[in-house]
């Protein structure tokens, strides 16, 4: 074991890869993790300035990032959908209370204080997992997960939310549980191709499969909701996470599933110290 740590610490492929296998802290995980990263792309990624990493495989290559800005910068694609966001957010529900007697935090830090773990219900809070909450407890019909309605008011709270810091903690044992849970899930190989995230967004990151350049997985969060010219509008994390099992022929869970909850909480905290900079366009 204190061998295996050795090479964690050693920061190689096989030391992160294995990181499943190792007792860590998620203090030295997350050290271990976006050092591998910033070093592996310290030459390729854009401006070779970590920040960049918020910007997926986008940062990895000038033309792509070039036509990115292109859309994302004059007409963004997601525009509609973050007003009707904001309209949604701002209209009454039937009981004369709103979004916004939810949510304690001011707008701009809406966004950034999720996923969070909540002691008393013993499990991760995740945004649109609350939005949603929000309109069960006022006697609204929750919205349908992963698009639509749910996906508009988390690309409204994400624009408002540019530039905060993410900033995931894990503030006890309980909590550490949650994280250890999405980990497992990230290293597990999966499905007929028996690949896990790790494989495609570690190991094989700055590679291409197929036309797609592979994301590293550092930053990868920051973005979402996003607007996918594929989906034709906006998607949540979740759906995305539902669309990569899917890609290796895996089952894939529901949104807001336990797992993916795990997922999201670990994924988060890995990209700690990058900023917020949703919604994004991707293809
Ligand atoms: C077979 C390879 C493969 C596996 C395994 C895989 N993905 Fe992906 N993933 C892709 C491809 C291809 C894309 C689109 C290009 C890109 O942005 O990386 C993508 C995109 C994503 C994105 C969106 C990135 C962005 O900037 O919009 C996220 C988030 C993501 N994957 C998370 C995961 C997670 C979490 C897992 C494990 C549940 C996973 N992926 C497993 C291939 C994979």
């Amino acid at each position: 074991m204190k061998l295996m740590k050795t090479v964690l610490v050693g920061l190689s492929l096989a030391g992160l890869m294995s990181a499943a296998a190792v007792q860590a802290t998620p203090e030295e995980d997350q050290a271990a993790f976006q050092k591998f990263f910033t070093d592996k792309f310290k030459d390729s990624i854009r401006d070779k300035d970590p920040r960049n990493f918020v910007h997926g495989s986008l940062a990895l290559s000038e033309d792509a990032f070039a036509q990115w800005q292109e859309i994302d910068g004059d007409f963004p694609p997601y525009e509609d959908g973050m007003d009707h966001g904001k309209t949604l957010w701002e209209t009454p529900f039937a009981n004369g209370k709103s979004f916004k007697d939810c949510f304690k935090e001011e707008l701009n830090m809406i966004r950034a204080s999720f996923p969070r773990y909540d002691e008393e219900k013993d499990t991760i809070l995740t945004l649109e997992g609350e939005i949603n909450a929000c309109r069960e407890a006022n006697g609204e019909k929750p919205f349908a997960w992963k698009k639509g309605d749910i996906a508009d008011v988390s690309a409204y709270l994400a624009h408002e939310g540019r530039g905060q810091k993410i900033d995931v903690r894990i503030p006890n044992e309980k909590a550490q549980a949650w994280y250890e849970k999405g980990k497992a899930f990230f290293y597990t190989k999966r499905g007929q191709l028996n690949m896990a995230c790790a494989d495609c967004h570690i190991a094989y990151s700055g590679n291409y499969i197929r036309a797609e350049l592979l994301s590293p997985a550092y930053g990868q969060v920051s973005h979402f909701p996003v607007f996918r010219a594929k989906w034709d509008e906006l998607g949540t994390l979740h759906r995305r996470y539902a669309g990569c099992n899917e890609q290796v022929r895996a089952k894939s869970f529901a949104p807001q599933s336990d797992e993916y909850k795990a997922l999201e909480y670990f994924h988060t905290y890995m990209s700690n110290g990058l900023e917020w900079n949703g919604p994004a366009f991707r293809k």
